[in-house]
């Protein structure tokens, strides 16, 4: 993306195109031998994680057994699966909701329109596209981009599991109100959900905007700034 058009986003957004960046946090390396030193402390793996294989998981199964996957409707429809992609050992994980058109015909998470606008929201937060892993709910496409069913949430949600297992980030960004409500198992509105600090297997989660939403939506970039502030906030102390 050109340079101009990067600071129209950020300007929409309400970002002040000074922004500093944001303190350096601790290392994974740190962070790996702090939490050697009180194993008290280690993140337990998801309790409601199940392997369908013995052993530890890997991503080269886990990647191709998504490839593979017919557990629900949406395997009929899409042009191929779209898994996720970035750093797998990020402290960052970025959540959304399932591939859109793009993203079904290039098999990567947030290519498009809005795909451009969360990397300007990551790029705002100091961080890179390669910085971070990004992921979906659903792997595959909804015919139309009509909402994900709980169905097809159902039938997706242990690859995702599986995915945050393995990267083990050390904060969660839900992006928008379906990954929030699926990730959260909740059914609150995301004016209530946004704004706070969430836990997942003692993950912090923080809900933001969708970008396909802010693009529609002038007046909630401001609050899509505070949402990642909070984010970063919550990261740095973390
Ligand atoms: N919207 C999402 O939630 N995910 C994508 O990958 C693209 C658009
Ligand atoms: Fe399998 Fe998930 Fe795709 Fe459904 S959406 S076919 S569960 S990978």
């Amino acid at each position: 993306m050109d340079n101009a058009l990067r600071l129209q986003y950020l300007e929409a957004m309400g970002i002040d195109v000074w922004v500093p960046r944001a303190a350096p946090a601790p290392g994974r390396d740190e962070q790996l031998l702090i939490d050697n030193a009180a194993p008290e402390t280690a993140a337990l793996a998801p309790a409601d994680h199940e392997p369908a294989h013995p052993g530890p998981d890997n991503w080269e199964s886990l990647q191709a057994e998504v490839a593979a996957c017919r557990k629900c409707a949406l395997c009929e429809t899409r042009t191929q699966t779209v898994f996720g992609t970035g750093n797998k050992q990020a402290d960052w994980m970025v959540i959304g909701e399932a591939p859109g058109q793009s993203e079904d015909l290039q098999g990567q998470p947030f290519v498009g329109k809005a795909g451009q606008l969360l990397t300007e929201m990551l790029r705002a937060l100091g961080l890179a596209r390669d910085d971070v892993f990004i992921a979906n709910i659903l792997k595959c496409r909804p015919p139309g981009n009509r909402d994900p069913k709980p169905d097809e949430i159902d039938a997706c949600h242990a690859y995702l599991q599986r995915q945050r297992a393995l990267v083990q980030p050390r904060i969660i960004l839900a992006v928008g109100r379906i990954a929030a409500q699926a990730l959260l198992k909740t059914e609150a509105p995301l004016a209530k959900l946004r704004g706070k600090v969430h836990t997942l297997d003692e993950t912090p989660v923080v809900v933001v905007y969708h970008p396909a939403y802010l693009l529609r939506s002038l007046p909630d970039k401001r609050k899509a700034w505070m949402d990642l502030q909070l984010a970063m906030k919550t990261y740095t102390e973390g």
